[in-house]
């Protein structure tokens, strides 16, 4: 171990010197301020989410989305979640809110929007307004899951829906109230096809024979469905040694128990060969974000 080699995760068990405890919460948010500082950035800017809505002419939320800029400073605006009332939609609507969302974007100096949607949503819809696929994911129910991505810097052709009477609404900025009418719209609508499954956190850290902290794990499962790494994290000093390894041998096992059969990860040229030396494979890239580097999404069958 001394060695610099990362050990194989099958003989690492127990780790000496080291006892596994619960993070605490301050420590998760320690964790993920080491993490974002470790991340290239391209821009400097707040986190922030925001809610766009459509309403119609009785004050109804007949559409809207939650998108999260989280990752600012990567030049990356994340969509989370676009919905539109099932009487209002293939009217525009869906098509003014993401045009909204890329203005949005672009003034905040993001490059790239990217999204999540599933093989029954509207991966088509996207496809017209310029987004590609770089991730496929098949899920346990059958379905597909795709992430998506716009260069908001590269040319796209202008496009307009063959229905646009929905513009005579408009699309204005909305409160936490909103958000949740536009969630429950799109759980309701995602209900008919996917069954909701328990989430388990892994919140773990090592620490070492004095209690101080060496390393910490941020995952989580759907169970009988996949678990996903957030964040493994190893004080500088004591990188090298195989605590992450240990760490994320814990969470797959924590996975494992809980009945998935994947783990799936996010990383970037800095980090993933931690990950594929962990025996992690690629299952999407997507290139220059942030600008200058590449990022990837990740799975282990485990
Ligand atoms: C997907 C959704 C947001 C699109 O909004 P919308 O207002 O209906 O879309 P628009 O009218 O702007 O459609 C633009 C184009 O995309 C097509 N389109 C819209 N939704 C589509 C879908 N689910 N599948 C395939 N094509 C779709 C429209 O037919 C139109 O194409 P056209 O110009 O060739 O006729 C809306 O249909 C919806 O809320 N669906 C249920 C929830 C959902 O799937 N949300 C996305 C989660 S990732």
């Amino acid at each position: 171990m001394k060695d610099g080699k990362v050990p194989n995760p099958d003989n690492i068990h127990p780790i000496p010197g080291y006892d596994i405890e619960d993070l605490t919460k301050e420590e998760a948010v320690y964790i993920g301020e080491k993490i974002n500082k470790i991340v290239p950035r391209e821009v400097d800017s707040d986190e922030e989410e925001f809610v766009l809505k459509v309403e119609n002419e009785n004050g109804e939320i007949i559409g809207g989305c939650i998108a999260e800029a989280y990752e600012y400073h990567w030049s990356r605006m994340f969509l989370d979640t676009l919905w539109v009332d099932e009487r209002y939609r293939r009217h525009g609507i869906g098509s003014m809110i993401i045009r909204e969302v890329e203005r949005i974007a672009k003034d905040k100096s993001c490059r790239v929007v990217t999204l999540g949607t599933a093989s029954y949503m509207a991966r088509p819809f996207y496809e017209k307004h310029g987004y590609t696929v770089f991730t496929t994911l098949k899920k346990a129910n059958g379905y597909i899951s795709y992430s998506l991505v716009k260069y908001l810097d590269r040319e796209t052709p202008d496009y307009v829906p063959s229905n646009n009477s929905g513009a005579r609404f408009k699309v204005s900025l909305g409160n936490d109230d909103d958000a949740e009418v536009i969630q429950n719209g799109i759980d309701k609508y995602s209900e008919t096809y996917e069954q909701k499954c328990e989430n388990v956190g892994f919140y773990k850290k090592l620490v070492d024979k004095d209690g101080r902290f060496a390393a910490g794990v941020i995952a989580d499962v759907d169970k009988g469905e996949y678990g996903f790494v957030e964040a493994v994290f190893v004080e500088k000093p004591l990188r090298r040694q195989g605590l992450g390894t240990y760490l994320l041998k814990e969470a797959e096992n924590l996975a494992k128990d809980n009945g998935a059969s994947l783990i799936l990860t996010n990383a970037g040229d800095w980090n993933v060969d931690f990950f594929k030396k962990n025996g992690y494979l690629l299952r999407g890239e997507l290139k220059d974000v942030p600008k200058g580097h590449d990022c990837y999404e990740l799975y282990k069958i485990i």
